[in-house]
């Protein structure tokens, strides 16, 4: 079964052809960077605008590369929220086009759902990944830093979230704060490959709960960088860069290990851009007593492959979707843990 996945949730106008939910035809991504970067940030009119004059060339991309016609796909999975209204909007609605124009059947995509997903791809694409039930999955990207228990395909408990920050928006932020440009996230790892983690940063370990919070140390790197006059000495910012990825990946890590033990998985899935950080995957296998599983770092940053990988098993599950499909930017993934199962469209945030 070949799916064709859009994706245009945030900055990124992505299609991808991906066959049997794990062999990649195609994977095409037409990133806005160099647009918002000069703003320090994501501007929400600008990608909108960008992802109406890229969604088609990008399609049609991805398409020739997997040298497929429309007779040759048999689905279209696309991403309806969490994001930017009105950058989803243009996804939701070119697929709804092409599935009126071809008679394609559609299905609606969670983002972080789809993060998740980019576990199931593999290269070589003939092999299948190997993965048991239940999963841990943390999904750690620019607005989200879920801890998710997963029983099966489509069965998601939430089990913690960030209470402030995502840990990749911390990442931008502290970039900022560093003077190192945006995205902050390779831009920390990139300067922090020079320096060693000695400063002192505080971890918020919130005991008893699977929630992360990770602003108090942006605004403890704030603090040092003042008092310290950091700025001054690129070998310090260096130092700085280096502790607060540290800081990050030891609550990662070790809240990550805590829930797997203390809900006896069987696996663990990392996903989300944050996950792409050398430092935290090598730390995460390193420390894992279960089997852990990180995507190739293309993989864990927006993609359409992964929003077709997880529209595979919406297909064979008969999760479909009807022109009605609109967008939801505030859709959430999972019930909270012990309230049952929740739908995969389920905007419970
Ligand atoms: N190597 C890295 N180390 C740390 N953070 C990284 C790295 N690469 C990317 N990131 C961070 O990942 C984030 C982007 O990830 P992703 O594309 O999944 O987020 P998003 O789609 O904007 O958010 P969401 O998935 O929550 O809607 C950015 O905050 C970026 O700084
Ligand atoms: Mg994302």
């Amino acid at each position: 079964m070949r799916i064709l996945g859009i994706e245009t949730s945030c900055d990124e106008t992505a299609a991808a052809v991906v066959a049997d939910g794990n062999n990649i035809m195609s994977n095409i991504v037409a990133s806005q960077i160099d647009i918002h970067s000069r703003y320090g940030g994501i501007v929400p009119e600008v990608a909108s605008r960008q992802h109406v004059l890229t969604i088609v060339p990008v399609i049609s991309k991805a398409m020739s590369e997997a040298s497929v016609t429309w007779q040759d796909i048999d689905g279209i999975a696309v991403t309806f929220g969490p994001g930017l209204a009105g950058s989803l909007l243009v996804g939701v609605n070119t697929a709804k086009a092409i599935a009126l124009a071809t008679q394609l059947p559609i299905a609606g995509i969670n983002h972080l759902e789809a993060h998740i997903y980019a576990n199931w791809l593999t290269v070589p694409p003939k092999e299948k990944a190997d993965i048991r039930f239940p999963c841990l999955c943390l999904i750690v990207s620019g607005g989200h830093s879920d801890l998710i228990l997963m029983r099966g395909h489509g069965q998601f408990e939430k089990l913690g979230r960030t209470r402030d920050d995502a840990a990749g928006e911390a990442f931008d932020k502290a970039a900022r704060i560093l003077n190192l440009g945006y995205p902050g996230g390779p831009a920390i790892e990139r300067v922090a490959s020079s320096g060693t983690p000695h400063l002192a940063l505080p971890r918020a370990w919130l005991k008893g709960s699977h929630d992360f919070s990770f602003s108090g140390l942006k605004t403890a790197l704030w603090h040092l960088v003042q008092k310290e006059k950091i700025l001054t000495n690129p070998s310090l910012v260096a130092d700085a860069a280096a502790s607060f990825q540290y800081a990050i990946v030891d609550v990662l890590v070790a809240k990550t290990i805590e829930a797997a033990r203390e809900f006896r998985v069987r696996q663990i899935l990392l996903s989300g851009g944050v996950a792409a950080n050398k430092l935290l995957t090598e730390r995460l296998l390193n420390a894992s007593p279960f089997p852990a599983r990180v995507p190739p770092p293309h993989l864990c940053t927006d993609n359409a492959a992964m929003v077709a990988a997880c529209g595979y098993y919406h297909f064979q599950n008969g999760q479909l979707d009807g022109y009605e499909l609109d967008v939801v930017p505030s859709l959430s993934l999972g019930s909270p843990q012990g309230t049952g199962n929740s739908s995969p469209h389920d905007s419970n945030s």
